[in-house]
């Protein structure tokens, strides 16, 4: 991880969080150690929990643990009981700065109000699903601290959603299933910025792609790209293979598995697991049992349908998230809009906010650096010619 290297070098030398509280929830991977080690050389003192309890490694854990400088409470697999609590104990610590995967920690923290939120200069979002949240507590008028929606970032937007997502994604279900993707029909659900790059991947690797949306400019999209769009339900009975990746609910539901071919395969991609309805799942199954680890087999009478993950993120539950190329980005515009926050954030009105565009462009161009990719640069006469109106 490059560009978080080089920032790190630079915490090193300047110590911009020093008396700082970090707080972060995210995915513990080797990666989110990575970055929490970035930010604790930038001076300040953090504690990690986890945004999802299939994603947690273990290992890095207790690697980090060990460390010393930074408090964890993760476990894989650990119930949603633990995982609450471990939420709320960091919150106990009244962060001056949040890190969120899913707005859970700034929920609880704006759940308790009043002397909780006292002190927190703001917090930083990694996904769509969070934003969401965070909008509508802003749009209730309840949001109290500026957020920067990271996961809008230019940088974001194409590394994480499109490269990271779209290889990732296939890699859980490749690794829970073994399938050949080649002369597969995959159905992808939703087709925002990650269900783009799942679409785009599987149509590389020889699988006919169709896609269901809601939303007229984004199926439009779809077609003049090249892939069939259709009804879920007139999918359902094409696909071998379904991913939701929508962040709306039961996006998958009775009306589908009524239709789908014996032995398909679904997958959710989406922040949560409410994208397939798995009350309506459970309720047509007879039985249901692990046929391999992450695999459960839903018998339907005649006909078996296949869940990867319970349900669950299957790039995270199933694979080890977004290779460490794409978290490098992601977490370059974390650690550099922590320190925006602690440097600036006390001048910003609540809010979901943008990355400053300076933010994007310093960590694209330290990833260029790394892979030695040198770019042309505007011409005075040039930025003359753009900035007039004449
Ligand atoms: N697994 C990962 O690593 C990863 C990475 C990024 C985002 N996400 C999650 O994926 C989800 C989608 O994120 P995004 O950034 O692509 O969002 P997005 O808003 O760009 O795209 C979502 C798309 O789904 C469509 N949609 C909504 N309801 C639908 C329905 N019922 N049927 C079909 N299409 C529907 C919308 O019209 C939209 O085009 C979110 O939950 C987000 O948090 C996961």
């Amino acid at each position: 991880m490059p560009v978080l290297r080089s920032i790190r070098e630079r915490f090193e030398r300047e110590r911009p969080l020093t008396g700082i509280r970090v707080a972060a929830c995210l995915h513990v991977t080797a990666e989110t150690a990575n970055l929490v080690r970035t930010l604790t050389s930038g001076g300040c003192a953090a504690a990690l929990c986890a945004a999802n309890p299939l994603s947690t490694q273990d290992d890095v854990a207790a690697a980090l643990a060990a460390d010393g400088h930074v408090e964890v409470r993760a476990r894989r697999g650990e119930d949603l009981d633990t995982y609450a609590a471990h939420v709320a104990a960091l919150a106990d610590e009244r962060p001056h700065v949040t890190l969120d995967d899913g707005a859970d920690l700034l929920s609880v923290l704006h759940a308790r109000g009043g002397e909780a939120l006292d002190g927190l200069r703001g917090g930083t979002e990694e996904t769509t699903t969070g934003l969401l949240r965070l909008r509508r507590l802003e749009a209730e008028g309840r949001l109290a601290c500026p957020v920067l929606a990271v996961n809008e970032a230019r940088a974001e937007r194409a590394f994480n959603d499109r490269h990271g997502t779209g290889q990732s994604a296939l890699d859980g279900i490749l690794r829970a299933t073994n399938l050949l993707l080649a002369g597969q029909t995959l159905v992808v659900l939703g087709y925002g910025q990650t269900g783009r790059g799942i679409a785009q991947r599987a149509r590389g690797a020889g699988a006919a792609v169709i896609v269901c949306e809601v939303d007229a400019l984004a199926a439009l999209e779809a077609r003049m790209d090249g892939y069939e769009v259709m009804p879920a339900t007139a999918a359902a009975e094409r696909g071998d293979l379904f991913v939701t990746v929508t962040g709306s609910r039961s996006v998958l539901r009775r009306e589908h598995f009524e239709r789908m071919k014996d032995g398909a395969v679904l997958a959710n991609a989406g922040h949560f697991d409410v994208e397939i309805d798995l009350d309506d799942l459970r309720a047509l199954a007879s039985s249901v049992r692990e046929v391999r680890p992450l695999v459960d087999r839903y018998d339907l009478g005649d006909r078996a349908l296949y869940l990867l993950a319970r349900g669950r993120v299957v790039n995270l539950a199933a694979a080890e998230g977004h290779p460490a190329a794409v978290m490098d980005v992601s977490f370059a515009l974390q650690a550099l809009c922590v320190e925006e926050l602690v440097l600036r954030g006390q001048a910003l009105e609540p809010g979901v906010r943008a990355v400053p565009r300076a933010i994007d462009d310093e960590v694209a161009r330290l990833r260029l650096d790394a892979l030695g990719v040198s770019i042309d640069s505007v011409t005075e006469a040039q930025r003359r010619y753009l900035d007039s109106w004449t």
